[in-house]
């Protein structure tokens, strides 16, 4: 997309191969998908709309022709998923993206969580062990280490899940390597941590901090931080996951479901962040305003990036600054009508 020549960094790996995406009408699985038809594959993309929007792949839809196939149902639909990952002769790679999102929200709706990310994913192994797929990358998340103080995060520590979704995610980690221990399916996982980008949702209720931050410094208003804006993450731009993704499939050796983080291995602090996003926005003035800690937040967030350099040869791509700055371009051009109107 904006900042990543993919034909430079995956040459014609990708050219004539069919792959199935599914959530690739959200954030990460449309960029995801835009890279795979700009490097020349035939896409099917499988998202019920639940959280993703078709505006998310209608800049790249003319460009690709029929090689993007668009279809709105659900991976709960398990005869759907069959069909969808044997067609055209089967799919090559399932890049599964697709899950409901929220932690708060999964808190409230745990059966709902449950039904959608971790039978869901079921049903994504399933159907590509029987469309012999020859390996499936699965959006896990960073969510896994819970709170544990030890920095970096290293795949080894144990898992802590706090929440229905971290649980989910761990569970599907799970049935990932058990699909490939028992049934030979090759499958990755990548453990996502804080990916952000154009395309995130800003106006949901749970938008990750930089697009709720996007959303007020354009409405003028002072950004929210939850505590001393001491605590810190590892934002990675989406190229960085959407590379990860690309790594992960053309790997010429079984991953065997292994677990992968996948980020920058910077931490930023949240102060840090509102401040250069403030700058960014022309806005200093608009200096945070700090409320309550939310119980269960994590305080640091960082990753160890040994494995996925050892085992796809992974290194970031784009730097946190250099993200941020086309992220809030983006969200300057879509709020700026809707705060307006
Ligand atoms: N954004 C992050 O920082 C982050 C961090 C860790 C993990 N992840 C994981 O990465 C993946 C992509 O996240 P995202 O940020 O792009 O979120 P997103 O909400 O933009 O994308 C998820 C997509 O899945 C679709 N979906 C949900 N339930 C579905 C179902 N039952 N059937 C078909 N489609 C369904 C939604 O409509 C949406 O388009 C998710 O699995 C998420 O849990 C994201």
């Amino acid at each position: 997309m904006l900042l990543t020549d993919w034909q430079q960094l995956h040459a014609d790996h990708f050219a004539g191969q069919r792959a199935l995406v599914t959530g690739g009408a959200g954030f990460i699985g449309s960029h995801l998908t835009e890279a795979l038809i700009d490097l020349g594959a035939e896409v099917v993309l499988l998202d019920d709309l639940s959280g993703g929007d078709v505006a998310n792949f209608e800049g790249f839809r003319q460009r690709a022709g029929d090689r993007l196939r668009f279809v709105e149902g659900s991976i709960l639909d398990e005869t759907l998923l069959k069909e969808l990952t044997a067609s055209g002769g089967g799919v090559r790679w399932v890049f599964h993206q697709a899950a409901l999102g929220s932690v708060p929200r999964s808190v409230d709706q745990p059966a709902r969580y449950h039904a959608a990310n971790a039978t869901g994913t079921l049903n994504v192994l399933e159907a590509a062990r029987a469309a012999d797929v020859e390996r499936v990358v699965f959006a896990a998340s960073s969510s896994a280490y819970g709170d544990s103080e030890v920095l970096p995060k290293v795949e080894t520590m144990p898992v802590l899940p706090r929440s229905p979704y971290a649980a989910n995610k761990v569970y599907a980690e799970g049935l990932c390597r058990a699909w490939a221990c028992s049934y030979g399916l090759d499958t990755a996982c990548l453990r996502y941590f804080n990916i952000f980008g154009p395309r995130q949702n800003a106006n949901s209720a749970y938008a990750a901090v930089i697009a709720a931050f996007a959303k007020a410094l354009i409405a003028g208003e002072r950004p929210v931080i939850f505590g001393d804006g001491e605590q810190s993450r590892d934002f990675t731009f989406v190229d960085n996951a959407v590379h990860a993704n690309l790594l992960a499939a053309r790997s010429d050796r079984p991953i065997e479901g292994a677990v992968m983080n996948v980020a920058c291995g910077e931490r930023v602090t949240v102060n840090q962040l509102a401040q250069t996003m403030a700058a960014l926005f022309g806005r200093p003035d608009l200096t945070p305003e700090h409320r309550d800690e939310r119980a269960g937040d994590v305080r640091h967030s960082l990753a160890d990036l040994g494995a996925i350099r050892r085992t796809l040869g992974y290194e970031p791509l784009v730097a946190f600054e250099r993200g941020l700055e086309p992220t809030c371009g983006w969200y300057q051009r879509v709020l700026s009508s809707s705060v307006s109107s």
